[in-house]
């Protein structure tokens, strides 16, 4: 069996990692068109965690493989669906043969990865000529613009150290033997339920996204004090709004393509 060595350790995240995530409708659709999905396409999710693309994009391709490090988050994928395929693994050491899929993708994977330019030299190695990559992240002007980082400050400066901006993640990819490299915005934030700052009181809800798991217990609790008080004063709103203005004219997340030539 594969260590989960992914710093983060998903193993405890994997039990309440949907309460905050879903598959975003506008990413997946942004999944087929610059992956070019046919009903003929085997497709790779690496990083898939607890398979809400895999699943996602299973409906429109003629397969999806699902890896993951974590065998608990690949353990709560496969319960979701036993005609999924997925396999607990590392994506610096994919367990496929060479040219085997027609695409392949990464959502909010990239920066859980140390060793980036094997992560993607493997990826490019078992897509098929002309297969294209799509990475998901985001980008550093885009997490600026996350109202939950006003009351955890900490965790933007933790966050963009961990995570390559978008223009470095295109140079990876053309470092890595990619070409036809874009970037698109999404304008949707990567965590669900983002609008409603109640949800950041609770634990629970905290321990599904990995941020948290980079702060102390000092820098949570102060965080958690401070958006008490502006829930009970009604100030909450006007700061939220205010974040919401500048994700609206920066995007939520990013999609970075390349194709294999
Ligand atoms: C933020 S989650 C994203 C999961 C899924 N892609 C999604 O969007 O819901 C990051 C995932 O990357 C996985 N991961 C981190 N390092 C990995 C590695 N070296 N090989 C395979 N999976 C890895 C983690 O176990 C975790 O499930």
């Amino acid at each position: 069996m594969v260590k989960d060595n992914c710093p983060i350790g998903y193993d405890n995240i994997s039990r309440i990692y949907d309460v905050s995530r879903a598959a975003n409708v506008e990413t997946v659709e942004k999944l087929v068109r610059l992956l070019h999905v046919s009903s003929d396409s085997v497709l790779l999710d690496l990083g898939c965690g607890t398979g809400n693309y895999t699943a996602s994009l299973q409906q429109v391709a003629k397969s999806v493989m699902g890896i993951d490090i974590s065998i608990s988050m690949i353990e709560r994928a496969q319960a979701k669906s036993p005609v999924l395929q997925f396999i607990c693994g590392d994506v610096t050491n994919l367990p496929f043969n060479s040219e085997t899929f027609d695409g392949a993708f990464a959502i909010q994977v990239l920066h859980h990865v140390k060793k980036k330019e094997i992560f993607l030299m493997e990826a490019r190695r078992v897509l098929r000529k002309n297969a294209y990559i799509v990475i998901h992240s985001c980008s550093h002007r885009q997490m600026q613009a996350f109202w939950f980082y006003h009351y955890f400050p900490k965790g933007v400066e933790k966050d963009i150290k961990r995570t390559p901006d978008v223009g470095e993640i295109a140079s990876l990819l053309e470092r890595t033997g990619f070409s036809n490299i874009g970037i698109e915005i999404c304008y949707h934030d990567v965590v669900v339920a983002h609008e409603t700052p109640e949800r950041y009181l609770d634990k629970n809800y905290r321990d599904g996204i990995s941020t948290f798991t980079l702060l102390t217990k000092d820098d949570i609790e102060l965080g958690c004090e401070k958006l008490q008080k502006d829930i009970a004063s009604g100030a909450v709103e006007s700061t939220v709004q205010q974040y919401e203005a500048k994700v609206a004219a920066v995007g939520g997340s990013s999609i970075i393509y390349g194709r294999k030539n």
